[in-house]
């Protein structure tokens, strides 16, 4: 698999429980190191464009206007498979159906405030780092 980079957030509902630490925690506790890390805030322009995606979803406006709610901590993890890896350890996106010690099943509220994101894949890690982090911001790992 290689060592791979992927984007993290810590979103608006856990940064506001005050389970960030708990989170990095769980992170770096399965390998995975911190490549660049910030809290700040999502312009809805920015957010936009992040899930484009989700655009003619039914919970796109809410997801939107969400996600750009309250400050989040952004992260790049790196590491052996960090995708999967990043990806097993938040859980599945309903809270109520992920596994029990994951990061959803601890803090996610409901499917839409599910505490965390993490790239599905190489091409939208590559994308959503490109988004909210210059390449200078992150640290050769
Ligand atoms: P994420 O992108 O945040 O890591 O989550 P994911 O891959 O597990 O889920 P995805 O299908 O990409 O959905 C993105 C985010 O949209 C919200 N959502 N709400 N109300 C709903 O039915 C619904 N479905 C999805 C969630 O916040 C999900 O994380
Ligand atoms: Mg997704």
């Amino acid at each position: 698999m290689g060592i791979e980079k992927t984007f993290s957030i810590i979103k608006p509902n856990a940064v506001k429980k005050g389970v960030i630490g708990d989170i990095v925690k769980q992170f770096e506790d399965s390998g995975l190191r911190i490549a660049a890390m910030k809290l700040t805030s999502i312009s809805k322009d920015k957010c936009e464009l992040f899930y484009a995606e989700h655009k003619e979803r039914p919970f796109f406006g809410e997801l939107v206007s969400f996600m750009t709610s309250g400050p989040v901590v952004m992260m790049c993890l790196a590491g052996e498979g960090a995708i999967l890896k990043n990806r097993e350890i938040m859980g599945a996106t309903d809270p109520k159906k992920a596994n029990p010690g994951t990061l959803r099943a601890k803090h996610g509220d409901s499917v839409g405030e599910n505490a965390v994101h993490g790239s599905d894949s190489p091409e939208s890690a590559a994308r959503e780092l490109a988004i909210f982090f210059d390449k200078h911001e992150m640290i050769n790992l």
